[in-house]
């Protein structure tokens, strides 16, 4: 499986998605790869948010081999499921999409956990350290049910 995480900045909450699912993957023993992206260019290059790497760190995970890039087309065909925060960044990736099959590779990543709700998960940029908790929080949750769904027999 090739699972690739999308969110605004590729800085604060797809690369904890990115790190929270290659740390269940690789405590599953499963050959995944994990990957994220974000639909602006702004951060490329740059390392997750501080705040980030600190919530991760708090949970045993270390993001810091992470940087920032933007999406790209060719990433619907090196990935089979694109993860993304919210709504914008849906939007954002099916707009790029060249085929029905790369659209029904998108999905609102909360809905893996609360399937057809759209819940999206906060864009903790401009807020303080306790949205990164939560953000941190919903995507364990969410990462749980990825896995779930896919290793069950
Ligand atoms: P992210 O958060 O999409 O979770 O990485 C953001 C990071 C940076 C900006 C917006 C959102 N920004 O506008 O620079």
């Amino acid at each position: 499986m090739r699972v690739l995480m999308v969110c605004l900045g590729n800085i604060c909450r797809s690369p904890l998605a990115e790190g929270i699912l290659q740390h269940k993957v690789n405590s599953g023993d499963l050959d995944w790869e994990v990957d994220s992206a974000g639909t602006g260019a702004w951060h490329a290059g740059e390392l997750p948010d501080p705040r980030s790497q600190a919530v991760a760190k708090k949970n045993g995970i270390d993001i810091t081999n992470q940087r920032a890039r933007q999406f790209t087309t060719n990433d619907f065909e090196s990935f089979d499921l694109i993860y993304v925060m919210d709504a914008e960044n849906y939007y954002n990736v099916i707009k790029l999409a060249q085929s029905e099959d790369h659209k029904q590779k998108v999905m609102m990543i909360m809905n893996m956990a609360f399937p057809n709700e759209n819940r999206r998960v906060p864009d903790p940029y401009y807020g303080g350290p306790n949205g990164f908790d939560d953000v941190f929080d919903m995507l364990d949750v969410a990462c749980n049910a990825i896995i779930a769904k896919q290793t069950k027999t």
